[in-house]
């Protein structure tokens, strides 16, 4: 461990020293502090209330503060928000009162470098063999996919794997609002957003880092969270000739995922009419991969679903190729599922033979009985 992040474990041993302990506990994934005296755990995906308790308001603040001053941030009357990567890479994300109504809210979402590959993935259940099969042939040919899942779903998760089964030999350029992902790959350039100084300059958005990167020469362009108007240069990348751009966003279904890309490009360019950018949008973006948090603590992949274009109402035409079947509560309370072949076969095929890629037509065969 290098000094600097010793001299940051014995800041944060300090301050969140009621906390200290979950923060050391392996099984922990997340700390949700809701006010001094309220403080929730996640392990195996699920929330539990534990005892642990700071002095009151005014301690949780300081040490919030402290926290914050450790990685240059601030948190103020003006700035009443903050959202950082802690350098042992976990993320924190605070919020003080008025904005947080009960008093300075916390989450910390620990780092873990227990590296998730797609076997792990498979034995965990969160994908069948067949549809791991099907992103890597996805991976290979350079579709354009666009992860979305619900809050805490597993979407960063599942981009660093996705990433891990590029092709060799490629220039990757990632950008994100503050940097989680873990990318192992040997042409990587990173880049992370800065907010603004105390006299408000200096901002570097998501946007502008887009703007630069498509300067860079990427082969692709991965963005952390589309989640504002850089979403219309994302989709302009991926229709410019940038096979294999990736991002996530946050929705709930496929649909309202590619929907949720279209509101936000349009706040990128307000002249753009709705029938343009529709076509854009569809256009750009190739497949949608859902993953879904379910009632049992198990984060999985729901949908891998194509994009076919637009429906003349208007909405889009989103197609399942992979599916989770319906859901059956086991004894022991967990859910027994799998993403199957929903019998459509995707409009790429043609692609996946003329590449000898091993994922014959029958492997899209939908399961009967
Ligand atoms: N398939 C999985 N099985 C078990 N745990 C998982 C799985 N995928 C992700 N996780 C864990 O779930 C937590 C949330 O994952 P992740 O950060 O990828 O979610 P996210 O959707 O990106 O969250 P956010 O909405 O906050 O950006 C992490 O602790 C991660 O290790
Ligand atoms: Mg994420």
């Amino acid at each position: 461990m290098s000094e600097n992040s010793d001299v940051f474990k014995n800041t944060i041993k300090q301050n969140l020293a009621p906390i200290w302990s979950y923060l050391e506990d392996k099984t922990v994934s997340e700390i949700l502090i809701n006010s001094f005296q309220e403080i929730f755990v996640e392990r195996k995906g699920k929330l539990e209330r534990v005892p642990a308790k700071f002095l009151d308001e005014d301690n949780l603040r300081a040490a919030v503060n402290s926290v914050a001053q450790s990685v240059g941030r601030r948190i103020t009357d003006e700035e009443p928000r903050l959202d950082a990567r802690l350098p042992d890479g976990s993320r924190i994300a605070v919020v003080i009162p008025p904005c947080s109504r009960k008093g300075t809210t916390v989450s910390i979402r620990k780092f873990t470098n227990n590296k998730i590959s797609f076997a792990d993935y498979i034995r965990l259940g969160a994908i069948s063999e067949d549809g791991a099969r099907f992103l890597d042939v996805c991976m290979f040919l350079g579709k354009n996919m666009i992860v979305s899942g619900g809050t805490g779903s597993g979407k960063t998760t599942l981009l660093s794997l996705l990433c891990s089964r590029i092709p060799k030999g490629q220039r990757l350029i990632v950008i994100e609002d503050s940097s989680e992902l873990q990318i192992e790959y040997d042409h990587v350039v990173m880049f992370e957003t800065r907010q603004a100084n105390g006299v408000g300059k200096g901002e570097v958005n998501m946007k502008d880092l887009l703007k630069s990167s498509l300067r860079l020469r990427p082969d692709r362009i991965i963005v952390g969270e589309v989640r504002s108007s850089e979403a219309l240069e994302l989709i302009n990348a991926m229709n410019t000739g940038h096979k294999g751009c990736l991002g996530t966003i946050h929705a709930n279904t496929p649909e309202d995922a590619i929907v949720r890309l279209e509101a936000l490009a349009q706040g990128g360019d307000g002249k753009i009419s709705e029938k343009a950018l529709r076509s854009q949008v569809s256009s750009a973006v190739e497949l949608m991969v859902q993953v879904t948090r379910f009632t049992d603590g198990s984060r999985r992949i729901s949908h891998i679903s194509e994009v076919l274009g637009f429906h003349p109402d208007g909405s889009y035409h989103v197609v399942p190729i992979f599916q989770m079947s319906r859901m059956k509560r086991r004894t022991d309370g967990s859910l027994e599922g799998f993403l199957e072949p929903t019998g459509e076969i995707p409009t790429f095929m043609d692609e996946i033979v003329d590449n000898n890629l091993p994922f014959p037509q029958s492997k899209f065969i939908k399961k009967t009985g």
